[in-house]
């Protein structure tokens, strides 16, 4: 007979699918670095390059925590950065269909690097594709309900 005590815990990868799924903080970690490093390379990702700063700790110390708290890991960034609203933290920087997809490449390279599940791969390239397309603001904005089809997590932009 099964007793209380011997019931399996729930893991936290449970809880947070995707954080589990991709290998937690370290597997973030490794994916922003390769991230801005496919953008510091590529030629297609140049212009993107120059929108940043020429040191990028900082941006990719950001980036981790989002990404962290996106694919329902540490809520980090909201508690340091407010509530992301990611279109209007981009509109200080022209963002078209170029740079969306210099953006998605460097981000396809990333994920080929750090994520050997293709089905995860998958799944995180939509959810990124959706949320590129929601920063880009050369084409007016439908507000409303989760036009971008939302994050991974719950983490709304
Ligand atoms: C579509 C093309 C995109 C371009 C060209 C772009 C470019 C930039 C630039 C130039 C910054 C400022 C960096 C800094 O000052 O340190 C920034 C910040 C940021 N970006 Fe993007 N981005 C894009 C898409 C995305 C996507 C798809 C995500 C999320 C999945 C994202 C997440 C962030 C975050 C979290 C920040 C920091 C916001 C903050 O200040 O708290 N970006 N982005």
């Amino acid at each position: 007979m099964t007793t209380p005590h011997a019931l399996p815990q729930i893991a936290p990868a449970v809880a947070n699918p995707h954080f589990g799924r991709i290998g937690g903080e370290e597997a973030v970690a490794r994916l922003v670095e390769a991230f801005y490093r496919w953008m510091d390379t590529l030629p297609e990702a140049a212009g993107i390059r120059a929108m940043h700063e020429p040191d990028l700790s900082q941006t990719k110390a950001v980036l981790k925590l989002y990404l962290n708290e996106w694919l329902g890991g540490p809520k980090r960034y909201t508690a340091e950065r407010g509530r992301p609203a990611l279109r209007r933290k981009h509109l200080p920087f022209a963002i078209g269909q170029a740079e969306v997809d210099a953006w998605l490449l460097c981000m396809s390279r990333a994920l080929d690097e750090v994520v050997s599940d293709a089905a995860l791969r998958a799944e995180l390239m939509a959810a990124f594709s959706r949320t590129a397309q929601a920063v880009r603001n050369d084409t007016p904005h439908h507000h409303g309900g989760t036009p971008h089809g939302g994050p991974p997590s719950t983490l709304v932009l």
